[in-house]
């Protein structure tokens, strides 16, 4: 019997999703041993002249009542009503799959749950790092480790403008555009830009590490709209990257989760990690690290995550799958961010005299000069968030930013 799937969305990923259920048919159907057909497309465009205009319905229920509808992908974006329609197809015993990273990072440990009682799956592999397998090989293949830390280039447009700007000396404005027009920007690139993708994205992923979810609104973000070309030449001084990171990890048995911009050492993989390509590296206790890498944003790529889903729910049986368990963070299992350690290279407007004093502040720490610019930069010890502000702030030159080293 041929499988039927609904299609939520026919943007960027939602017509991508078709591309490859078309283009991969064949080899598809052959490695799943069953026909596959969309039925609906639900969209509140008409397609006028497209060849599955067909399928375009704008009434979701016709959806959600048709029985023969076994799986819908969800690729609306936003949160509602992508998270209504996910969880009306599962309490009618639909399986959902999604792209959508929003609703998975606040609301998926409600779906899970409702998956796992309604005998369906609720699937997300293309909700982080676009085509890159990373969910599925947490939820598995890392299984037999305990997670330490992950560290990833989580957001493709982020990524693509600071190579722009840094390798072809693009304008911040200009790259923007050029990701939008390439389909790798959110509706409002400013959940791009302003590091809330990214926070969604390392909140799915410390859920799958730590078993705990944090809401992405509770976290410390910083995206990249505060950055400059003078922090990118500091940054090179001390043969190191400019990158946006989100960063989790277990400290004395709580989850600290954050994403800010880092000096990432070039001798750390994530520095080569360029363009619009994602890269996520997870530190643990029995495999030590594996690195996952590929095009983090983008149509087929990401579309191709989502048929993979697809195949998974016909592949696999709902009752010989365990239900992932993520609970919602409380005071006692969140780490202060104000204890988080790291090294930061602290950024000061002064000259090559003014140097002496600031090793002083910093211990004795060597100091660079930016005399073009009137900077001077500085690599601090491993500080806690609270130290560090204190030394920046007490410094005896005006403090232009302090940027967090990726170690
Ligand atoms: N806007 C997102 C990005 C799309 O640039 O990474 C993929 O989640």
């Amino acid at each position: 019997m041929a499988i039927n799937v609904a299609l939520l969305g026919f943007g960027v990923i939602g017509s991508g999703v078709a591309e490859v259920l078309t283009e991969n048919k064949a080899l598809i159907e052959q490695r799943i041993g069953r026909e596959i057909n969309i039925k609906y497309i639900l969209d509140l465009r008409e397609f006028k002249g497209h060849p599955l205009e067909h399928l375009i319905v704008h009434d979701f229920n016709v959806i959600l009542n048709d029985p023969e509808v076994s799986v819908v992908a969800e690729m609306m974006g936003g949160s509602h009503p992508a998270y209504d329609f996910s969880k009306a197809c599962i309490e009618a015993g639909k399986s959902v799959v999604t792209s959508n990273k929003e609703v998975v990072a606040n609301f998926g440990a409600e779906l899970q749950h409702l998956a796992a009682v309604h005998g369906v799956r609720y699937l997300y592999e293309a909700s982080v790092g676009g085509g890159i397998p990373i969910i599925r090989p947490m939820m598995h293949d890392l299984q037999s480790n305990a997670i330490v830390a992950v560290n990833g280039i989580l957001n493709g447009t982020t990524n693509y403008i600071l190579t722009q700007m840094i390798d072809n000396g693009v304008s911040f404005e200009d790259a923007l555009k050029d990701a939008q027009q390439k389909g790798y920007a959110e509706r409002n690139p400013a959940a791009d830009v302003e590091g809330l993708d990214a926070a969604r994205k390392i909140v799915i992923l410390a859920a799958l590490a730590f078993g705990t979810i944090l809401r992405p609104d509770d976290i410390h973000v910083e995206g990249i709209t505060a950055l400059t070309l003078d922090d990118v030449k500091v940054a090179e001084a001390f043969s190191a990257s400019l990158k946006l990171i989100g960063h989790a990890e277990k400290q004395d048995g709580r989850v600290l989760c954050m994403v800010s911009p880092r000096i990432v050492p070039r001798s750390n993989p994530l520095a080569g990690v360029a363009d619009v390509f994602n890269g996520v590296l997870v530190d643990a206790n029995m495999v030590d690290r594996v690195m996952f890498y590929g095009r983090g944003a983008g149509k087929l790529p990401t579309a191709s995550a989502v048929v993979a889903d697809l195949i998974d729910v016909w592949q696999t049986d709902p009752a010989s799958v365990r239900e992932v368990v993520w609970t919602p963070a409380t005071p006692e299992t969140v780490a202060d961010f104000g204890d988080y350690a790291s090294r930061s290279v602290v950024i000061f407007r002064g000259t090559a005299e003014n140097a002496p004093a600031l090793s002083a502040h910093y211990g004795h720490s060597e100091v660079k000069a930016f005399p073009d610019l009137g900077l001077l930069a500085v690599m601090s010890e491993a500080l806690s968030e609270r130290e560090a502000d204190a030394l920046s702030a007490s410094a005896p030159l005006p403090l232009v930013k302090r940027l967090r080293v990726l170690d």
